[in-house]
């Protein structure tokens, strides 16, 4: 009924709406000759022999997503950044897509469209090419391709496909205003509290590309991991569904414990990361540095420098302590309490040497992701402070 109501209220619409038009225009001319015959289509897909290469009883595609269930890619909840164009490519997965398209090295970084919905890192369509071809060459990588890095743009970064996919995403981003070090005690002004690289330096570190390499007593050289991707850590053999896999977590983040399997296929018997005392020592010179960098940056002697990470959040820090700009969303008292500080001026020396502390401190690995590097470039930086 309610249909039949429908067609003879449309079929008064076409009455109605024709004496509209004929009332207004001149008689039609001649019909126009009959145009060409358009080409055949391509074929569609035959479901069974193409979706059924992923959706089918196998659990293929169950078991990844209750693995990322556990992943801080999927709950996370950075991918509220994603409203902002420069924040989305990282922090959401339309938005990593989104300059992929438009953008392939990333050397404008800002998304073209920013997401109205924005889904997590986590889900499948960021990293795998689902529903392109619809059938298992999908689970080929979207942004396998090399790249230019943000920190710096005249590094080409190939890591392997593998690789690459993450590490588009985990790379330290610009400095601003960048340290130079051909006028090492030249004086710059660091205007902000966000002066660093970022959180995500793990691919500068695991490359040992684009931090500020000092000269001093060791030479750089790249650790033994260098060519190995990193899903061969993060995603090897799972433990639970807390760690391994597609959680992509190193320690069980259910229990803490590391996930040493993935290590032990090539150093037999370790127990856990901090293999041969490594990451105790890289641990070391890091709190070196940071002791070092507080005696120079302490201007008001309450409290220890470590820069991006206890300034970010105006919740943990109040007291966060260089002048930003008054446009911040930092809070009253932490306004207040700046105002009265000096702007940071400091030696490109001093401030290279702040973004190597913070890309050691962000990367998080404590000499896992290359060892000798890490090394090198804590050691050096300590050598060139004053
Ligand atoms: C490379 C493996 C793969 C192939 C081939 C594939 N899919 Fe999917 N499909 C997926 C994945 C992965 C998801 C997302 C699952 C999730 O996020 O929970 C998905 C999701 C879906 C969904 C749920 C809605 C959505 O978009 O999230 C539908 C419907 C679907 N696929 C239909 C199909 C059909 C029809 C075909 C064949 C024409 C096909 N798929 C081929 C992997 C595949
Ligand atoms: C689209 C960008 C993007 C890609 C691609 C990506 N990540 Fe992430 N990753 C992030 C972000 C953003 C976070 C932090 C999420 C949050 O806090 O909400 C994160 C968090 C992580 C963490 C947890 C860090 C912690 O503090 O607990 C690990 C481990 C990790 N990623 C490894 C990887 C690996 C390995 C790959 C590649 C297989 C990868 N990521 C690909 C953006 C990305
Ligand atoms: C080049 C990629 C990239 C861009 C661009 C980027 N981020 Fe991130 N961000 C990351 C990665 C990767 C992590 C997680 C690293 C880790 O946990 O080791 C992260 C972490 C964070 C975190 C900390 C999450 C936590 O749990 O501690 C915040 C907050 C954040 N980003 C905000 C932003 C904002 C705001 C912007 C834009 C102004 C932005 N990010 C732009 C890659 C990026
Ligand atoms: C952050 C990036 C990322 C996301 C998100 C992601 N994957 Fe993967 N996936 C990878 C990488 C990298 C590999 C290769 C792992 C290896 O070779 O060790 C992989 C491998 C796979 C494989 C083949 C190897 C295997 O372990 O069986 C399947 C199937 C797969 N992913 C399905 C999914 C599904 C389903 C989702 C969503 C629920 C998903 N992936 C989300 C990065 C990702
Ligand atoms: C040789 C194995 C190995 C490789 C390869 C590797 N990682 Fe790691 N990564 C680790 C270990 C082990 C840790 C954690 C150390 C710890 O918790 O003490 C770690 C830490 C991290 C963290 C910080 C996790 C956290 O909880 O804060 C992120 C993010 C990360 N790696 C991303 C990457 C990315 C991106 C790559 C590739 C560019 C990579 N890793 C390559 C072993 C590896
Ligand atoms: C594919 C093989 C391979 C895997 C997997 C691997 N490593 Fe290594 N790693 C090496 C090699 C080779 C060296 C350099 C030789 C050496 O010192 O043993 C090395 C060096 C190291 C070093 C610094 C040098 C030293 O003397 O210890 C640390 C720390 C380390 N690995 C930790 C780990 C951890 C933790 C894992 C697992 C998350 C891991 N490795 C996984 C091959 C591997």
């Amino acid at each position: 009924m309610k249909r039949l109501t429908n067609l003879t209220f449309a079929a008064g619409m076409v009455v109605a709406l024709g004496m509209f038009f004929s009332s207004c225009e001149g008689p039609a001319g001649p019909a126009g000759i009959a145009g060409v015959n358009g080409k055949d289509g391509v074929n569609g897909k035959d479901a069974n022999a193409t979706c059924t290469q992923c959706h089918n009883s196998s659990n293929i595609i169950e078991t990844k997503t209750l693995q990322l269930d556990n992943s801080i890619h999927f709950f996370g909840t950075t991918v509220a950044e994603a409203s902002r164009a420069g924040c989305a490519p990282c922090h959401s997965s339309q938005g990593y897509l989104d300059v992929i398209a438009n953008s392939p090295f990333y050397n404008n970084y800002s998304v073209k469209n920013v997401p109205s919905n924005p889904s997590p890192v986590g889900s499948c369509y960021t990293c795998h090419n689902i529903h392109q071809a619809y059938d298992s060459t999908d689970w080929s990588f979207t942004g396998g391709a090399a790249f230019n890095m943000l920190i710096d743009s005249t590094i080409h970064l190939d890591l392997g496909e593998k690789a690459n996919v993450c590490a588009r995403c985990h790379q330290p981003r610009p400095v601003s205003p960048k340290p130079n070090l051909t006028t090492p005690t030249a004086t710059m002004t660091i205007g902000s509290y966000r002066f660093g690289p970022h959180y995500g330096a793990q691919s500068a570190i695991f490359a040992g590309k684009g931090a500020f390499e000092f000269q001093g007593s060791i030479a750089y050289i790249q650790g033994q991991h260098n060519g190995m991707a990193c899903a061969d850590c993060h995603m090897g053999e799972t433990d639970g569904i807390y760690a391994g896999g597609h959680t992509f977590n190193m320690a069980n983040a259910e229990s803490g414990s590391d996930n040493v399997a993935v290590c032990q296929t090539c150093h037999v018997g370790l127990k856990t990361f901090d293999n041969n005392g490594k990451q105790t020592e890289i641990q070391g010179l890091f709190a070196q540095l940071e002791t070092k960098l507080d005696t120079l940056l302490d201007k008001d002697g309450t409290g220890a420098y470590t820069g991006y990470t206890d300034i970010y959040d105006p919740n943990y820090n109040p007291n966060g302590r260089y002048k930003s700009s008054s446009t911040s969303s930092f809070t009253t008292a932490q306004k207040t309490y700046n105002a009265s500080l000096p702007s940071l001026t400091i030696t490109n020396t001093v401030a290279a040497a702040i973004v190597n502390f913070m890309l050691i401190n962000k990367d998080n690995s404590f000499g896992v992701h290359n060892y000798p590097y890490a090394k090198a470039l804590l050691q050096n930086t300590l050598e060139n402070l004053p």
